[in-house]
């Protein structure tokens, strides 16, 4: 009997969908599926209200981790074969409960010398979120041998409109009636399943590796490369205003709140005016930045590590 894991947090339901999509699909008469649903302490209240989006920023990319419940004793009951990590990302960094649970002494006994599959659901901004996890998981002395990748496939800007829809409204419906569906869509939702079968040879046949190599082919990753390159500017700059507001003390300080409001309006003027114009200079620049870009591509679709 092979025993399959699957770790998750999902606020709207969307990445339990697909978490369960890959496991009823993979659940087999040799093959038994256990799941671990991580709960904050403090829930995260859904839809958000708009200073509580805001004020999750510095902890989530700081990685500052917060009380998660403790796991039901019976979990740890199992050797896991295989262990499918399905996370979010919060401000381009692994969401709060899922960064807690990694850093977790739970996690260490869980996930030590355990093949990892990582599962995100977000809304196209993960690149550095899996570098991040990466870490976190070779601090578990986990082995990362999969990947898959949802996401909106929409434009850029349009999912931003449909996503603070969805977030602040609650709603995973159509802003003004007329706007693309927020999130993932139903049919890469129940898609997912395509990359079973490759999952389930390589769990029975207990040989992870070309597994990757055999879901990219698939469709599990898709590397935007403007996206990449959004993605790293991105956290140079988050990095600043996360350390700033944090040193600024704890939720609910009136100093604190101000300066979330500052990179509430910085956030905006960096989607709407500072993408567009990094995006003008990446076009221009594509054919010189070509051979970099082939190789990014490679290893941000791969298992990799930066120092292996
Ligand atoms: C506070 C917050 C920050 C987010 N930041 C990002 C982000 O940086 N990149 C991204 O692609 N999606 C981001 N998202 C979208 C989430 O990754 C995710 O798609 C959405 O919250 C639904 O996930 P769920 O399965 O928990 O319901 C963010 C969502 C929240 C609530």
């Amino acid at each position: 009997m092979k025993e399959v894991l699957v770790i998750y947090y999902s606020q709207t339901g969307q990445l339990f969908d697909i978490v369960s999509n890959i496991s009823s699909s993979l659940e087999d008469e040799d093959i038994n599926v256990t799941y671990l649903q991580i709960t904050p302490k403090d829930m995260y209240e859904f839809p958000w209200k708009k200073e509580a989006f805001f004020d999750v920023f510095p902890e989530s990319f700081l990685q500052i981790p917060s009380p998660v419940e403790e796991p039901d004793p019976k979990i740890f009951n199992k050797k896991y074969d295989l262990v499918i990590l399905g996370y979010q990302v919060w401000y381009l960094t692994p969401s709060i409960p899922v960064n807690s649970f990694l850093k977790s002494e739970n996690a260490k006994k869980i996930l030590n010398n355990t093949p990892v599959i990582t599962v995100i659901g977000c809304r196209n901004m993960w690149i550095q979120a899996q570098e991040k996890v990466k870490t976190l998981l070779v601090s578990c002395n986990a082995k990362l041998v999969g990947n898959i990748a949802l996401v909106d496939r929409h434009i850029n800007h349009i999912s931003v409109l449909t996503i603070t829809h969805w977030m602040f409204k609650g709603k995973k419906n159509r802003l003004l009636g007329f706007f693309p569906k927020p999130g993932i869509s139903d049919k890469d939702i129940s898609n997912v399943v395509t990359f079973v079968p490759s999952i389930k040879k390589a769990l029975r046949a207990n040989n992870y590796v070309g597994l990757q190599k055999e879901i990219v082919k698939l469709g599990a990753v898709k590397i935007k490369p403007f996206l990449v390159l959004a993605d790293k500017r991105a956290n140079l700059l988050f990095s600043k205003w996360a350390n700033l507001i944090y040193k600024r003390g704890k939720a609910g300080d009136p100093k604190r709140k101000k300066n979330l409001i500052l990179f509430n309006y910085y956030l905006l003027f960096a989607i709407w005016i500072i993408a567009p114009l990094v995006f003008i200079v990446f076009l221009v620049t594509y054919i010189f930045m070509y051979k970099k870009i082939t190789r990014e591509k490679i290893y941000y679709s791969s298992v990799d590590t930066k120092n292996n």
